[in-house]
């Protein structure tokens, strides 16, 4: 279950909720997100991966996803048939990263990246068992670090690393800590 099929999570004029693959690909992408697209190609084939639409006013203007998620799909899903218990070892991670992206700077600075981010913590506490959400981004992408702030995550690391040259922050968000306030 790459994409998700389930209800739309709204809040105001922002959805995020199943994929109209048409819509995703017909969508205006600014060139340096023109990559961003790929995602929907690696989701519909990774099963570690689970992609949601953004839109905004009805309108497909983005994505957002749940990726690497280091653990089985049972776990994640939260739809184990007997209800059995995931492996150990997944269940002690339940992390994934989170990707986002708004293919165009007519849509920038509306807070539908804010906002989708906070959907997607919404439909993590409540229909997943995923626990830490973690949001990588480059130290000069300042738009991105706003989004992880203002959705509650907690600066955690900054690199260089060894597999990605550039500077990176890394901020988290546990499911854990922040049950009563999404
Ligand atoms: C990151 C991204 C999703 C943010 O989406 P958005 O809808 O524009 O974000 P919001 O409108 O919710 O704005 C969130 C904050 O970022 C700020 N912001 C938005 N664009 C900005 C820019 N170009 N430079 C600096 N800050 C910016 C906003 O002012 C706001 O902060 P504030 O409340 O302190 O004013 C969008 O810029 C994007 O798609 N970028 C390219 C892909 C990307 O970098 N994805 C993240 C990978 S980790």
């Amino acid at each position: 279950m790459p994409v998700h099929v389930g209800p739309l999570y709204r809040e105001h004029e922002v959805a995020i909720g199943p994929v109209d693959v048409d819509a995703i690909l017909a969508a205006p992408v600014v060139a340096d997100v023109l990559t961003a697209k790929e995602w929907l190609a690696e989701a519909l084939v990774r099963d570690d991966a689970y992609y949601f639409t953004v839109s905004w006013r009805g309108t497909v203007v983005g994505q957002i996803l749940p990726h690497d998620i280091n653990h089985n799909n049972a776990a994640f899903w939260n739809t184990a048939p007997s209800g059995a218990a995931a492996p150990s070892q997944t269940m002690e991670t339940q992390e994934a990263l989170v990707a986002f992206h708004i293919f165009a700077t007519t849509h920038c600075g509306k807070g539908i990246g804010t906002t989708a981010v906070t959907l997607l913590q919404r439909y993590v506490t409540d229909g997943t068992m995923l626990r830490t959400l973690i949001i990588n981004t480059s130290r000069d992408n300042r738009a991105s670090q706003r989004v992880a702030q203002k959705c509650g995550f907690v600066l955690v690391a900054e690199g260089p690393n060894r597999s990605d040259p550039q500077d990176y922050l890394s901020y988290m968000w546990t499911v854990s800590l922040a049950r009563n306030k999404i």
